[in-house]
């Protein structure tokens, strides 16, 4: 077990690391989980990677359970980093791959930070796990509660799509549709926790999620020989796989396993509830709540991430960009997609390739650059979208 604490991502405040927590006490943002990676690399080595385990626990010293037996695991990460050879001719690019994410348990990368959380949730001594979710979050949570034994009550727009809820009944949730926004399902969790005794394992606001998505970062560097891309494109709403990535490629480097350059993080978010962008436009850290959210992208339908300074600030420092992009754009863009490479893409997936062309039209993105979109999810969860 190599953590030794969990830090506020904003005031520095340390918190013990063996506690059920949420969020900083001092100042109530996220904590994010520290290692001693000096020890950490004393076994977790390049070379000794191609032996481990064929999912994200490969990377074990990096993951922050303490004992093996809490953990829970239905073969998630390690998905394919896919060419996409004539989607790259199309658009004149020498190097363009897609990280299928869709190939997870339960179809989406949400699986990674709930095998990560469920995991620590069990062996900090949780029994009853409360999520609001846009959909995928809730059918991850709901079959990682299962595996782990755990109640699990779940909380979602009324309106997420119909895969997302029966797969969460069928996996044996607790299941409340709600009238309203993510924002409205996370004011009733806070509202109910404590006298029903649940855990939030809301994005960001416990500590475990970023950690499973962190590997998204460490299976990039690995699977292109340790020389990551130079534009990575990632659907953004809560942000955890972008801020997860982020934290990967700066542990990486103190481990000694890449140098200090960075890809260029580009966030897309959907035009009818896009935050982030409003905010990396007006060049502020904190993003305003964004009114009357909109998109059937349900995973991007996010009007306000407790993670958002942390998003923009990977954003910056890596020089990279903040773009919207119409649902009409998104759903011409998973038929583009599938068509061409065979990928059945979530529509927050393909919406990384309507982003990629605005990038390339204004010269941010190069034909030299190598660029690797995220398909987060399977757009078989999201029938309603393409009637
Ligand atoms: C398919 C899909 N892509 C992207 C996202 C956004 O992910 P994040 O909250 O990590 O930004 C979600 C979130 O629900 C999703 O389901
Ligand atoms: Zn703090």
């Amino acid at each position: 077990m190599n953590v030794t604490h969990l830090e506020c991502a904003a005031c520095g405040l340390k918190h013990e690391a063996r506690r059920l927590l949420n969020l900083c006490h001092k100042c109530g943002k996220p904590l994010l989980v520290r290692y001693d990676l000096e020890r950490a690399k004393g076994t977790l080595t390049k070379e000794s990677l191609p032996g481990r385990r064929a999912d994200l626990w490969r990377y074990r010293e990096v993951l922050p359970l303490e004992n093996d037996v809490n953990l829970v695991s239905l073969g998630e990460g390690w998905t394919p980093l896919l060419e996409a050879r004539r989607l790259g001719d199309r658009l004149g690019l020498n190097a363009l791959y897609i990280k299928d994410e869709s190939q997870n348990p339960t179809q989406s990368f949400k699986a990674r930070g709930m095998s990560a959380a469920v995991s620590m949730a069990k062996e900090l001594g949780a029994t009853k796990l409360a999520v609001p979710s846009a959909g995928n979050a809730a059918g991850a949570l709901a079959a990682y509660a299962a595996r782990a034994g755990l109640e699990c009550f779940i909380f979602m727009p009324r309106d997420t799509p119909r895969a997302n809820v029966i797969e969460c009944q069928q996996t044996g949730a607790d299941v409340t549709l709600i009238d309203g926004l993510i924002t409205d399902c996370g004011a009733e969790v806070t509202r109910r926790k404590d006298s029903e005794g649940w855990f939030d394992v809301s994005t960001l606001k416990e500590p475990y999620r970023v950690e499973g998505k962190k590997t998204l970062g460490y299976e990039l560097a690995e699977q292109a020989n340790w020389s990551l891309p130079s534009v990575i494109i990632y659907p953004t709403g809560g942000g955890t796989g972008l801020i997860g990535m982020w934290k990967a490629f700066q542990e990486m480097e103190e481990m000694g396993w890449i140098g200090p350059k960075r890809p260029r993080m580009v966030s897309v978010q959907a035009a009818g509830c896009a935050p982030i962008v409003r905010a990396f436009e007006a060049g502020e850290r904190f993003a305003k709540e964004f009114p009357n959210a909109a998109t059937v992208a349900s995973g991007l339908r996010v009007p306000r991430a407790i993670g958002d300074f942390l998003i923009l600030d990977a954003i910056r420092a890596s020089g990279g960009a903040a773009v919207a992009v119409s649902d009409e754009e998104l759903i011409a863009a998973t038929r583009e997609i599938g068509a061409a490479e065979g990928l059945f893409c979530a529509p927050e997936g393909a919406a990384c390739l309507s982003a990629l062309k605005k990038l390339m039209e204004t010269e941010k993105v190069k034909p030299d650059d190598s660029v690797v979109l995220f398909n987060t999810g399977a757009g078989v969860k999201y029938l309603e979208c393409f009637e």
